[in-house]
């Protein structure tokens, strides 16, 4: 890597769920796997963390994800075949795959929630500020959000999650923040967190997205962390005792303007294929005459 001060952060991928949203496709692919155009969502994710200089991956698994730590490793067979034919850019491609980061793996065991996946990182992670990723997130590459959350830990310290504006009627799909505003455009100090409010509930239109960079203190109220909404151990009721104790120094937030989608939902899933089709050079143009056709009920 061609980073010399960056690499000291663990990027944590819980990628242990089942996806029933999105069954059957999900019935015997892992949902990380599902191709968003030509790559599995999950190596999206990847490649955001390692554009932010991470390079160091730990997958949080469960049953049934294979298909994930082989995506992520040799194919000696599959190469050899490409080597024989002589395709050097497919194997370029499957080689970047397998070199761009250090990947590691521990396996969650019970499902019993997003915040119990992120306290198995803790042997992995150990006493250190570590990033937490979302794979059913896909965050569009030319917002490096990441990024900005690192920036801002190493200038005001404490933990820094990522929150993005959304309309009241969605909000109870979300962790929510409660916010205060600081000096910094599009920096603000969280106060309180909830899991899933109902818009009455909810202290704010700003739902929590899957971009987490978080102090080990966050391991340390996981140990006791008792079951939240669904009856889950949730990270976000592990946030609120860090904002409330001031563990780890406080809680920042960068507000992410940009383009995301969420994988594991079928509508956001197809907008984010044709939107990442739409700007490939190979892909676009083609595409967007077809639509366009297509559209105006003329193929
Ligand atoms: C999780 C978190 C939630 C957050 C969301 C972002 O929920 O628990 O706080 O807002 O990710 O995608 P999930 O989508 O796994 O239900």
């Amino acid at each position: 890597m061609s980073t010399s001060s960056r690499g000291s952060y663990t990027a944590v991928l819980p990628v242990a769920g089942l996806g029933t949203r999105f069954l059957p496709a999900t019935k015997a692919t892992p949902k990380e796997m599902l191709p968003v155009v030509d790559k599995p969502a999950i190596q999206y994710v990847v490649e955001e963390a390692v554009a932010s200089g991470i390079d160091d991956v730990l997958f949080v698994t469960g049953r049934s994800k294979n298909a994930l730590e082989n995506h992520f490793d040799y194919a000696p067979a599959l190469e050899g075949v490409l080597a024989a034919r002589g395709d050097t850019r497919s194997l370029d491609e499957l080689a970047k795959i397998v070199d761009m980061a250090h990947i590691h793996y521990v396996r969650q065991g019970q499902p019993l929630g997003l915040g119990h996946a992120v306290s198995v990182a803790s042997k992995h992670v150990g006493r250190k500020p570590f990033v937490v990723m979302l794979g059913d997130d896909l965050i569009d590459a030319s917002t490096p959000i990441l990024q900005t959350m690192i920036a801002t830990h190493e200038k005001l310290g404490g933990s820094v999650l990522c929150l993005m504006e959304v309309d009241p009627t969605e909000i109870h799909l979300y962790g929510c923040a409660q916010i205060e505003s600081t000096d910094t455009d599009g920096i603000v100090r969280v106060t309180g967190v909830v899991e899933k409010p109902t818009a009455e509930e909810a202290p704010s239109n700003y739902a929590i997205i899957g971009r987490y960079l978080l102090q080990p203190e966050i391991f340390d109220v996981l140990a006791t962390q008792e079951p939240g909404r669904s009856g889950e151990i949730q990270l976000t009721d592990a946030i609120e005792t860090l904002i409330n104790s001031n563990a780890g120094g406080g809680v920042h937030a960068v507000i992410f303007t940009g383009k995301r989608y969420d994988t594991g939902d079928k509508m956001s899933y197809l907008q984010s294929v044709i939107s990442i089709a739409l700007e490939r050079e190979d892909l676009g143009p083609a595409l967007r005459t077809w639509i366009t056709k297509k559209l105006a009920n003329d193929i």
